[in-house]
């Protein structure tokens, strides 16, 4: 059967990017969107990760000589716009025709990163291609195959992207009920996997099949080891994404982790786990600015992203919201996207008196009473 989305390619209207995600519903069949929105079991980790920003409040300043504030930061020496990335996410085909060839060029023009995940409807070359001056993150899967990793680690360095996110909080999928209800299977091949099964003759392409059953393929018996096999394989940062827990840290440190990405994965894998904003400042506490963190999950306002940066995150990954714009509006709605984040963030920053992304990491939040 031929599955139908957006093939739109213009500006959109943003109020605030969570009201996109209605916008969207009803452009899309209940399972595709069930799967891109749905949470695990009760979805109370879902809903806490919007809610949990309120656990912490921004003081306004005044007579801070500020006027015109500089969003521009950096990661690994990667010059951006703001400090905002895009997340991966596995199958863009689900909400445009042009899937991630589209979301790469929009976030590029955004000025920020982009992070292919392997399970996405473009493959690797193809993404680069599309955007070759899109800076880039290659978000990995671990196989049980060992060929598999390399043949992909090979293309993600081939082709110039500059880190490795190891996602690392998946080794199976979470209880996703909107996915059982609808019986959702992609209805797209993943294009990494179906080139790979066609060079092999494998029979793996991600197309027909829930994404319970194909994380139940990859790898499951993930180790520290791990950190150290990719970056010896590929000469390039490995962050480990789905990191939720302090006590974590310091063996990630050791195993040499580049980067920590604090993220439970929009709550679509352990239900009843703490929101990802709660954790953030006591694992931000114990990397002790030794490695950069990345922080994602729940970010719908300017405010969420000062507030992570103020607990301690470097930048945050922006997620569903990236898809609501692209569904509604193709390259140019992922751009209005970061933009309007940027937007609601320099209002934040004018209003506490923070010239800079530094500024706002020392800003003091207060906690709700
Ligand atoms: C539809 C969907 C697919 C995702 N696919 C991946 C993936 O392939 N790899 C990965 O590391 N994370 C994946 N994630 C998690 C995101 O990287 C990110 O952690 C999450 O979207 C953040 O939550 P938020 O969208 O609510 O802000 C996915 C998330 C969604 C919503």
């Amino acid at each position: 059967m031929t599955y139908h989305t957006s093939t739109q390619e213009r500006p959109i209207d943003i109020i605030n990017v969570a009201a996109l995600e209605e916008k969207v519903k009803v452009n899309m069949e209940p399972g595709a969107f069930g799967y891109l929105a749905g949470g695990a079991e009760s979805e109370i980790t879902l809903r806490a990760n919007v809610t949990s920003f309120e656990h912490k409040k921004v003081l306004p300043r005044v007579l801070q000589n500020v006027e015109n504030p500089d969003l521009r930061t950096s990661l690994f020496g990667i010059e951006l716009s703001a400090p905002i990335i895009a997340a991966p996410i596995a199958a863009h085909g689900l909400v445009h025709e042009q899937a991630e060839k589209d979301t790469v060029q929009g976030v590029g023009a955004a000025g920020t990163i982009f992070s292919l995940s392997t399970y996405g409807n473009a493959t690797v070359d193809e993404v680069a291609q599309a955007s070759p001056e899109t800076p880039k993150f290659f978000q990995l899967y671990m196989s049980k195959d060992d060929d598999f990793n390399h043949w992909i680690l090979d293309k993600a360095v081939a082709d110039g992207y500059k880190a490795i996110v190891l996602t690392a909080d998946s080794t199976l999928g979470g209880y996703r009920e909107s996915d059982i209800i609808h019986n959702f299977t992609f209805p797209l091949p993943m294009k990494n996997l179906a080139e790979w099964a066609s060079k092999t003759a494998g029979n793996e392409r991600g197309e027909g099949e829930g994404i319970a059953a194909i994380y139940a393929k990859a790898k499951q018996k993930l180790s520290l080891k791990d950190i150290k096999a990719i970056k010896d394989y590929t000469h390039l940062p490995v962050l480990v994404k789905g990191v939720q827990s302090a006590d974590d840290i310091e063996d990630l440190i050791q195993a040499g982790a580049d980067g920590i990405w604090v993220s439970n994965h929009g709550g679509r894998q352990l239900d009843g786990a703490p929101a990802s904003f709660d954790n953030l400042e006591d694992i931000a506490k114990v990397v002790d600015k030794r490695v950069p963190i990345v922080f994602d999950s729940g970010v719908r306002r300017g405010q969420h992203i000062f507030k992570a940066l103020a607990s301690g995150a470097d930048v945050v990954a922006i997620g569903r919201p990236m898809l609501w714009g692209l569904n509604l509006g193709g390259i140019q709605g992922v751009t209005d996207v970061f933009n309007h984040f940027k937007k609601e963030l320099t209002i934040d920053m004018q209003l506490t008196g923070s010239q800079t992304v530094e500024d706002i990491k020392k800003a003091k939040l207060v906690d709700a009473k």
